[in-house]
């Protein structure tokens, strides 16, 4: 197997390893574990029609990258990265760029009448600032700045990606 093909499908029992890479990123705090459950566990089981869950299995089968991919509501065709994060010891190898080239294939082979753009939205503050080169490099142009979204002085800067030429 290569490693794209260890991408797949989450399942309820993914949710403490993904937990763990928001956590061991600093995504969020312990105390934020119950949002994280929500956005995990409905998705997962079906409840919520596309969202996507994706994971990407380390060598002992735990995850070391997940992303969450979704429509955004009120949208045409637009679909929203919600997460993406990689297992820090793993960070710089490409996981994370398989991830997401992966997710944007899945959108793409969806067609255009499904899939047109896919936006992720990050903060401004310098612990993301790896993740906002990232998508640059990534072909993600630079959209949209909310100011103070996230908390005084953090902003949240939507990021942008035409899925077909
Ligand atoms: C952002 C993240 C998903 C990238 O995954 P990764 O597997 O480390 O990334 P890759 O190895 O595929 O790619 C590395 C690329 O990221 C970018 N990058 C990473 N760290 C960077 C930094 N400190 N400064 C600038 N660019 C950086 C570079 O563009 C680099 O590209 P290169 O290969 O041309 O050098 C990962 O670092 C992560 O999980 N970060 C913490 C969580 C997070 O911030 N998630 C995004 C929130 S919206």
């Amino acid at each position: 197997l290569n490693k794209r093909e260890s991408i797949r499908p989450a399942s309820g029992n993914d949710e403490a390893a993904v937990a763990e890479l928001a956590l061991a990123n600093n995504m969020f705090g312990i105390d934020e574990l119950e949002g994280f459950t929500a956005i995990f566990r409905a998705p997962v089981g079906g409840e919520l029609q596309d969202h996507q869950w994706w994971v990407s299995d380390g060598i002992d089968a735990r995850a070391v990258a997940a992303a969450y991919v979704a429509p955004e509501p009120f949208a045409d065709r637009l679909w929203n990265l919600y997460f993406l994060a990689v297992a820090p010891a793993a960070h710089g190898r490409g996981t994370g760029t398989r991830m997401i080239e992966f997710v944007e294939r899945q959108l793409q082979s969806a067609g255009e009448s499904k899939a047109r753009v896919l936006i992720v939205e990050t903060s401004s503050t310098e612990q993301y600032a790896g993740a906002r080169g990232f998508y640059r490099a990534r072909g993600f142009d630079e959209e949209a700045r909310i100011r103070d979204f996230y908390g005084p002085g953090d902003d949240k800067i939507v990021f942008w990606k035409a899925l077909h030429a």
